[in-house]
């Protein structure tokens, strides 16, 4: 294997709070190391098209802080065809690039796996995404700040809603992973939890909902947005249906749950990460995802990452039932 003198990095997929203290800590870590770094700007679309820049440590100043990603993100249509990747990894080769940092979830994972089993590049992918559902790291940049903030959202709805009396079904991010709902539906002391993981019994929830009205001064229903109910606005309708004396007002939190100045606990991670990323390559991993679990940094083969589906803590199942009195 050759040795490591030049990194090219870039975001993709949904962008996440933190994803710029990873690029910090990877553009500083390889400059602590005397390797060169290439930014790729617009993820996998800009490195078909050849959108490069050079990334020197002070290029990263002031960005520790900031959500979003300062290399942008993008679908690319053309990454999607091996003729894409043929012309990526060709672009790699004539920029004398050695290896690629890829921050991101599991689509974008996925895609530096099909660049490795077709075109050989040297890949290391960097567990990123909101939705937490990524194999490989017990956490994911951005999954703590996503969190925090549709929590103090929720609170915010829960002063409203004891004001009136209401019941609010509050929708979060997160087709196909339950992870947000969850979380923040515990920490916000939700009467109800609907993920898209585990299909729930209306019925039940509405007669818990009904026998509950009475002592109770409002009521919070945290839906994730790929529920098998179809969302929170479906599931409003329903009860409503059921129940029209209920007063029921529906939230949508959306991309707001994306954006933010990331936390303390995602600009560590995001940190750990990224300079792990780095100092992994030089030890001669690669093809793998960096993440943290049970505290220690881990290289997972990508194929295990992305195939093997992060399930919810059940216990947090049996918890917001016990709770939710
Ligand atoms: O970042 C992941 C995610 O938040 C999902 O939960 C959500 O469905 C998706 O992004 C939406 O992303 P976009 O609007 O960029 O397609």
């Amino acid at each position: 294997m050759s040795k490591l003198q030049h990194l090219a990095l870039l975001t993709s997929g949904g962008d996440a709070p933190g994803m710029n203290a990873a690029i910090r800590a990877v553009v500083r870590t390889a400059n602590f190391h005397g390797i060169r770094t290439t930014g790729v700007v617009d993820g996998y679309d800009g490195l078909v098209k050849k959108n490069f820049v050079q990334l020197g440590p002070r290029d990263v100043r002031n960005i520790v802080q900031r959500g979003g990603t300062i290399l942008r993100s993008a679908r690319s249509e053309a990454f999607l065809k091996p003729e894409g990747r043929e012309q990526a990894a060709a672009n790699l080769r004539e920029a004398d690039i050695d290896a690629l940092i890829i921050i991101g979830g599991g689509g974008s994972q996925s895609g530096a796996h099909a660049l490795t089993a077709e075109q050989n590049v040297r890949v290391m992918g960097i567990a990123s995404t909101i939705d937490n559902d990524l194999g490989g790291s017990d956490r994911t940049i951005g999954f703590d700040t996503a969190c925090n903030t549709a929590l103090e959202a929720i609170d915010r709805l829960r002063d409203t809603a004891s004001s009136y009396g209401r019941i609010f079904f509050v929708e979060v991010m997160g087709r196909d992973s339950g992870f947000i709902a969850m979380h923040t539906g515990i920490a916000a002391g939700a009467e109800y939890v609907l993920v898209p993981e585990r299909k729930e019994n209306v019925d039940e929830l509405i007669k818990a909902l009904q026998e509950r009205s009475s002592e109770k001064s409002s009521s919070i229903v945290v839906v994730a947005e790929g529920d098998q109910e179809g969302g929170a606005f479906k599931l409003a309708e329903v009860v409503k249906k059921n129940c029209p004396q209920f007063d029921i007002r529906v939230s949508v939190l959306g991309h707001l749950q994306r954006g933010g100045n990331p936390t303390m606990a995602d600009r560590l991670l995001a940190s750990r990460l990224g300079a792990a990323a780095v100092e992994g390559f030089m030890e001669g991993k690669q093809n793998c995802v960096v993440g943290i679990v049970k505290g220690e940094i881990t290289y997972t083969p990508h194929v295990e990452a992305i195939t093997q589906r992060k399930e919810i803590e059940p216990d947090l199942f049996r918890l917001i039932q016990m709770l939710a009195i």
